[in-house]
């Protein structure tokens, strides 16, 4: 069969892509208005380097526009000379399997299909995210090139396909590009069974211990069946929502206590499991509870530090471990005492690739509900369940009980995260503008609880490449170690997201049992009258709170 090239000219330039991102995540809608996906297709294949003659993972979380997205894909990188282009069955890949699977396959990187944890449908996101050879998240150095060659684009080139058909396994031929679906759950499970010990937690599970999960709807559902109830013999119906739906079945696919909110009170109201969690859209981000028992992010990341070496895969030892700035100091706790390295990042989980790729760090985590380690180059919503559920194994214990030994050892690092949401972007930047002008001038004054020892807008050199990223927040630390952060969101879609970040530590192990928001009041009162949040937002409460 000769198949025939075709270039289409483009009439309105492409403007969307913010420099600095990614991925492009915009309104389901909006990727549907003709030429908008192929424009910034054909930029990521103008710009990945080892296209031609190369191999490219694609898959997603089967939201609303998944499979249309896939065949334009194929009959883009048909057109572009790629060689292979390996996809799953039903076109469904968590981004974490997306990682591994780029990394076993030696692909030349990847697109995955996914807005996150926004919701989905005719209605909700559609996004493309664009990753490398090592498996994560395009480098800052290669989302500048994409992003550069969106601003110049004047044409795209495509070769009318038939619609390929994902429904099984095997492979196809479109003219000189092959085409392999595989299934997308087989690898990455192999690669859990590597690190942890399935006998082991399938025991566990067996004794007085019950376990639920939340799929919401989202990739991760055939993912934790084979998992949980398959291989770990959780009774079937462990799995919640597990069959991925294209609108997330009306849900907003963000495990935390606002939208899982189902899962939180069978787990903190009902008391009803031992354990529960749940994963996001796409399967990165993960939310752990116990009875009872909230596990805050930055918490969970010191605890999975602490205790690596209960894990089979990581029972060597920990090279040394990051986090995101805004994300809590727990970690670095635990990292003193163990005798680490601990890493300051901006947000963002490009920004542990270098980091990881240079065998620096095994494991790192941001507060948003996401944890990693080496093992792919994105965070990993699973992996993070299984590795509480070995620690909970190996330890015979509770997750409250892990949580209240963990703080008596380390002191609590009380956290929480206030987010307003779709604030008028203009206020937003106004609001952020005047605190940036502001908190410079709080050095060396009395603030909420103490002293302010540094007030700045956070900047961050790569310890491997040197690459200066700056203006990544602004910090407000105190001489008692309270932190408050301030940033404005770079995922959301509607409007602007302003988020506030505030921590404080209390070292006096009798102390840790109490509620974030009350231990926090005096910093909350402080930030929300300096920025005078109810006034330029409009709004008297967060929408989210963490
Ligand atoms: C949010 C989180 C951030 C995470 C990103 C992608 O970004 O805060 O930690 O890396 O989503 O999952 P933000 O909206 O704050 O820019
Ligand atoms: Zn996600």
């Amino acid at each position: 069969m000769t198949l025939t090239k075709r270039t289409i000219k483009l009439t309105t330039p492409f403007t969307d892509q913010k420099p600095g991102t990614s991925g492009l995540r915009k309104s389901s809608s909006q990727f549907e208005t003709p030429h908008y996906l192929e424009s910034f297709l054909e930029a990521i294949l103008r710009t990945l380097p080892g296209v031609d003659g190369g191999t490219l993972v694609v898959g997603g979380d089967g939201r609303y526009g998944n499979e249309r997205a896939i065949n334009i894909i194929m009959s883009m990188a048909a057109a572009h000379g790629l060689k292979k282009v390996i996809t799953t069955t039903n076109g469904i890949l968590s981004t974490p399997a997306a990682s591994h699977l780029i990394r076993s396959r030696k692909a030349i990187g990847g697109i995955i299909l996914s807005a996150s944890h926004n919701p989905g449908g005719r209605n909700g996101d559609f996004g493309v995210k664009v990753n490398g050879s090592n498996g994560g998240p395009a480098a800052e150095a290669l989302t500048n090139s994409i992003y550069s060659c969106t601003q110049k684009l004047e044409e795209y080139s495509l070769i009318d396909i038939p619609k390929i058909s994902l429904q099984s396994q095997g492979n196809q031929q479109i003219g000189e590009m092959k085409v392999e679906i595989v299934d997308g759950v087989e690898d990455y499970v192999v690669l859990m069974q590597n690190l942890f010990d399935f006998d082991l937690i399938q025991n566990f599970l067996l004794q007085d211990f019950s376990f639920i999960f939340d799929a919401m709807n989202a990739v991760t559902g055939p993912y934790a069946k084979r998992i949980f109830e398959d291989l770990l013999n959780a009774p079937k119906g462990s799995v919640l929502n597990g069959l991925p739906l294209e609108d997330f079945g009306g849900s907003h696919p963000d495990p935390n206590l606002t939208y899982a909110k189902d899962l939180a009170e069978l787990l903190l109201t009902k008391k009803q499991y031992s354990f529960g969690a749940a994963c996001d859209g796409d399967g990165d981000r993960n939310m752990v509870l116990g009875k009872g028992c909230f596990v805050n992010p930055s918490d969970s990341l010191a605890v999975l530090t602490a205790n690596a070496h209960l894990v089979p895969g990581y029972a060597d030892g920990l090279k040394g471990v990051a986090r995101s700035m805004p994300t809590s100091s727990a970690v670095d706790a635990v990292a003193k005492k163990i005798g680490i390295n601990c890493f300051e990042t901006p947000t963002g989980w490009k920004f542990f690739g270098n980091l990881l790729d240079a065998n620096e760090i095994t494991l790192c985590g941001e507060e948003s509900f996401g944890t990693g380690s080496n093992h792919v180059r994105e965070k990993d919503g699973l992996w993070a369940v299984l590795f509480w559920l070995q620690i909970l194994a190996k330890r015979n214990t509770s997750v409250e009980e892990i949580m209240h030994e963990h703080w008596t050892e380390y002191g609590r690092h009380y956290y929480s995260r206030h987010d307003y949401e779709e604030v008028d972007s203009e206020a937003a930047s106004d609001l952020y503008s005047n605190l940036e002008k502001l908190t410079p001038k709080l050095v060396g004054k009395q603030f909420a609880t103490g002293t302010v020892m540094l007030a700045d807008n956070f900047n961050y050199k790569d310890p491997i490449d040197n690459s200066l990223t700056t203006n990544q927040g602004l910090r407000i630390i105190l001489d008692d170690s309270s932190r408050i952060i301030i940033r404005l969101s770079g995922t959301g879609t509607k409007g602007a997201t302003l988020r506030i970040y505030l921590e404080r530590y209390i070292s006096n192990p009798g102390e840790t049992r109490k509620n974030p928001q009350i231990v926090l009041s005096d910093l909350i009162t402080s930030i929300n009258n300096l920025a005078e949040i109810p006034k330029m937002t409009g709004m008297n409460a967060p929408t989210v709170i963490t």
